[in-house]
């Protein structure tokens, strides 16, 4: 079967970064040789540029600059670990790509798409995941999980509820221009809902064995 590139895309709280978690759990047990990675990072270069975008000190950053921040980390991931882990065999999990530029820095900073696009051209030459799975729950839920718990706050913590609910619009109209390569995942619900629809997605595209038959649960 072909390594496949497929990213989690959501808001802060959608619970993606967990489902991903539980997700290269089934790839392991399946047999299936697979990375995982996430941006803003996954290469050094790519860490620090993390660091800057997230930094809760940092200034007012204008959209312009938070895109050429996460496609200079993007450009570099792409040739220093998801190009290669490809070409060698691995499926690669991906935590955030381009999706969320269009979300974050075109619906909520208002950067057009177009411009968007351009970078994207330069910066990757328009490389597009193989599938996407998109966590979506209404923006002051995800807000309220988000920050449950304990956890640093950072840059775009400091964002409104209005802010947010024009990235998870950004992020719906990605999946309305782009169907093929979506699969739409409820996380609105519990996590054992949440579960089951991650694990029926990737059933399809990677042929993982039923739930059923690992854990006896009945998916
Ligand atoms: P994370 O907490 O899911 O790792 O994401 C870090 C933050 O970076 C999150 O608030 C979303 C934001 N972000 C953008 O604004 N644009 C991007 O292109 C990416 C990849 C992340």
């Amino acid at each position: 079967m072909e390594p496949l590139f497929i990213t989690f895309e959501g808001l802060d709280g959608s619970g993606k970064s967990t489902h991903l978690q539980a997700a290269a759990g089934w790839l392991e047990e399946a047999g299936v040789p697979h990375r995982v990675t996430h941006e803003p990072g996954g290469t050094v270069l790519g860490e620090g540029i993390r660091k800057l975008f997230l930094h809760s000190a940092a200034s007012e950053l204008d959209g312009t600059v938070e895109i050429l921040l996460v496609f200079a980390s993007r450009r570099q991931h792409l040739s220093e670990v998801i190009e290669p882990a490809l070409e060698s065999g691995y499926t690669v999990l991906c935590d955030r790509f381009t999706d969320s530029t269009h979300a974050y820095q075109g619906h909520g900073r208002g950067i057009s798409s177009e411009l968007i696009d351009e970078i994207d051209a330069l910066a990757t030459g328009s490389r597009s995941p193989d599938a996407t799975l998109l966590f979506d729950l209404p923006a002051d839920d995800a807000r309220r999980r988000g920050q449950s718990g304990e956890r640093t706050v950072d840059r775009l913590d400091r964002e409104s509820v209005d802010f947010y609910e024009r990235v998870r619009q950004g992020f719906l109209e990605r999946v309305r221009s782009d169907a093929e390569r979506f699969r739409l995942i409820n996380s609105g619900g519990s996590v054992e809902e949440t579960r089951l629809q991650v694990h029926e997605a990737l059933q399809n595209l990677l042929a993982l064995p039923r739930l059923e038959s690992r854990d006896g649960a009945g998916a």
